[in-house]
This record gives structure tokens, C-alpha cells and sequence, in this order.
């Protein structure tokens, strides 16, 4: 009877919470922390407000990992600079070409151009004709992403007049003190420039994404909860975020005992989606490659409580192996064309249908757009 009753009053209070969109910190750590049996509640509530706002629809991004040549040492990352273990490679521009071009031909609406960090002027000269070959061989109807980290103003909108019109910036830890726990305390890693960079992203038109990675050693639920408001107070249209994974070539590997199980880290991440999805209802939210590492329904889940993006990999096999963010990277030996027609079943055999030949931009970026349009009419 006391166990019915406390089932009941943790059922009534989600319920509750979850009916008031303007959550407080405290009510969305509690969401935050929510296990079986009740977590299901959240993530169905939250499904259903992703079916009402973008319909049953996923859209793919083809995500090419042209380069793993970074300037950056980021604490938790395979790529960093000091990893000697990595065989490094840039791939061809008709390479990347190709890719996109094969992107075109499948319908994924979008590409992805992703890499390590670099800002010399042969790398932004690099991308920018990308971006116009990209353009050129799509007659314009491929949409692309940038995802090629912190760079100058004036890089972002020159990428941006090429074709660009989203970008990925991840903050990777909005709790300043974590920033610094995971990256090297020098000019190269400041948080205070990652928040410029999504400043400038904003102001030169860019539909902006960020987002963070979820189990990190030291972090709290806390830190979670205050990770969503942050991308409420950004008003970001886009979030990718997925599971810490450690990687045996990384210093933050050391810190290994302070991890959350796997499987928390796992549906903690889902708890974010989900609790994202209600707070921000209209923003495209990604299901990330890293749910997939530790659970291989992973993806699939994150689309049943909030996720409406995939980003199949459509980097050369060959390479692949060497864009190692995290053990267990998934999909590292299938070819491109393996993975479509696998994700295709699988998005179908969860009541989804793949929105092919779309851009799937973020209707959180237009819908600003008009209130501030409506707002200065008044
Ligand atoms: N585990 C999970 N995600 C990682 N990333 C980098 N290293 C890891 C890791 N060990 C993520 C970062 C980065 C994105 C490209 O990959 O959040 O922004």
C-alpha cells in the first residue's frame, strides 16, 4: 500500500511538472534523474509533442568527416593533437565531392561537413569552395552544415555567403567550471570565446546548434539542468548532445572511476532529449551517433522521445576508422550504402517515415525570425 502510494505520488509529480512548460532548475533535474519504472512517462509525453510539432518526419544530415588533422587537445577527444595513436588524413576535395554528390542522389536533403579544428587560411579557402562546389553540383538543393569549430567572424560569414546555413558549435559543458576540467586552461580553449563564436553564428544568420556531452566525469544532474536552460537563454535552434564515451588515448581517460554506469549515461542522455523537446518544442534536436555506441536501438530511441535529426556517415569507409571521438564508434567498416538501407527499415519499424529531398531547417530559426518581424511592426 506505501509502495502504491509512493508510486502514485512520483507518477502525479511528473505528471505535473511535464503540463508546465516553464520548467524551473529544480524540476528538470528530478525529470533529469528519472528511472525505470517511471521514465517512460516523460519520454511518451515528450514523443508526442514531437509528433504534434514536426509530425512523424526524420530528416537525415549525411555526415562527412573530412579531416581529423586539430589543432585543439580537448581532454576527452580521439582526435586531439597529442593523440600520436591516430593515423591523420584530409580527404580529397573530389572526395568530399563525392560524397555529397552521393548524399544528393539518395535524398538526404543535407550534408554535414565536419573535421578537427583548424582557422589557417588554407583550410577556410578549402571549405569555402567546397561550399560552392557543393552548391554547383546540387543545382543549390543540398543543405549544409558546417560543423569546423571556433573561427573568426569574418570566416563565418564568408562560409555563410558560399552556401553554408547552419553550423554545429557545441559548448560541451555550459558550467564554466566543467569547460575548464575538460580542455587545457589556455588561450586556445576559453569558454568566453566559445560563447563569442555562438554569438557571431547567431548574428550572421546561421540557424545555430550547440549542445553537450552528457556523463562526464564530476558533472551533476545539476549541471544538466542548467546545460537546458542555457540553450533556452541562447534561444538555439539546434542540439546534438549524446553520452561521454572515454577514450583510452585521452587524458579525461584517467578519470575513468568517476563515470556513471554506461547505461546511466545512456538514459540520462535520453532524459535530455526528452526534457528539451518539451521546454523547446520547435528546434531540431539530433539523435547522436554516440547513443548508438552503447546501445545499438539507440538512435532509435532517442527518435521515440524528442529526436527528429539523424546523421548517417557518409565518410569513406577507409577513413572512418581514424575519426575515433570515442570507443565503440559505431558504423566505422559499413559502407554508405549499407547504412541507408538499413536506417531506412529501422526508422520504418518505429512508425517513422524519412523526409528525403528536405532541408529539415529548424522552424525555431524562422519562427524568430517572424516574432521579431511582428514584434518591431507593433
Ligand atoms: N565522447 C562523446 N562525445 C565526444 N565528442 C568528442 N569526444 C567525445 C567522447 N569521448 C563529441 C564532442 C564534439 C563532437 C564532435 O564529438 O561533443 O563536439
Amino acid at each position: 500500500m506505501l509502495l502504491y502510494l509512493s508510486e502514485m505520488t512520483t507518477i502525479g509529480k511528473i505528471e505535473s511538472i511535464i503540463n508546465n512548460r516553464e520548467l524551473s532548475k529544480e524540476n528538470i533535474a528530478f525529470l533529469l534523474g528519472l528511472q525505470k519504472p517511471y521514465q517512460h512517462i516523460l519520454h511518451e509525453y515528450a514523443g508526442k509533442i514531437n509528433d504534434e510539432v514536426k509530425g512523424n518526419k526524420v530528416h537525415f544530415r549525411g555526415l562527412i568527416e573530412f579531416s581529423n588533422i586539430c589543432t585543439k587537445d580537448c581532454y576527452y577527444c580521439g582526435i586531439r593533437k597529442s593523440n600520436h595513436n591516430t593515423h591523420r588524413y584530409t580527404l580529397l576535395h573530389e572526395e568530399i565531392l563525392n560524397a555529397a554528390d552521393f548524399a544528393f542522389r539518395n535524398g538526404y536533403g543535407s550534408v554535414v561537413l565536419q573535421s578537427g579544428e583548424r582557422s589557417d587560411r588554407f583550410f577556410v579557402e578549402q571549405i569555402d569552395s567546397l561550399l560552392q562546389d557543393i552548391k554547383k553540383i546540387s543545382g543549390g538543393k543540398l543543405g549544409i552544415t558546417l560543423s569546423v569549430g571556433e573561427q573568426t567572424e569574418e570566416t563565418y560569414q564568408r562560409w555563410y555567403s558560399s552556401g553554408a546555413h547552419r553550423y554545429l558549435l557545441r559548448i560541451e559543458s555550459s558550467s564554466c567550471r566543467l569547460f575548464e576540467r575538460i580542455h587545457p586552461q589556455n588561450a586556445l580553449h576559453m569558454y568566453d570565446t566559445r560563447l563569442e563564436c555562438l554569438q557571431m553564428l547567431k548574428r550572421t544568420g546561421y540557424q545555430t546548434g550547440t549542445g553537450v556531452m552528457i556523463g562526464l566525469p564530476h558533472q551533476t544532474l545539476d549541471d544538466l539542468a542548467s546545460d537546458i536552460l542555457f540553450f533556452q537563454l541562447q534561444d538555439v535552434d539546434m542540439i546534438g548532445m549524446g553520452p561521454y564515451i572515454e577514450h583510452r588515448d585521452t587524458p579525461l581517460f584517467a578519470e575513468r572511476e568517476h563515470l556513471w554506469l554506461l547505461q546511466q549515461r545512456f538514459d540520462t542522455a535520453l532524459n535530455m532529449i526528452a526534457v528539451l523537446r518539451i521546454v523547446m518544442p520547435d528546434i531540431n534536436i539530433a539523435a547522436a551517433t554516440a547513443l548508438q555506441a552503447i546501445d545499438p536501438m539507440g538512435r532509435e530511441k532517442a527518435l521515440l522521445c524528442g529526436a527528429n535529426i539523424i546523421m548517417p556517415n557518409i565518410t569513406p569507409t577507409e577513413n572512418r576508422k581514424n575519426y575515433l571521438l570515442y570507443r565503440n564508434k559505431p558504423n566505422v567498416d559499413e559502407g554508405a550504402e549499407d547504412t541507408i538501407a538499413g536506417l531506412l527499415k529501422r526508422i520504418q519499424h518505429i512508425g517513422k517515415e524519412v523526409a528525403f529531398d528536405e532541408w529539415g531547417d529548424s522552424q525555431h530559426y524562422f519562427n524568430k525570425v517572424n516574432n521579431r518581424g511582428s514584434s518591431s511592426a507593433i
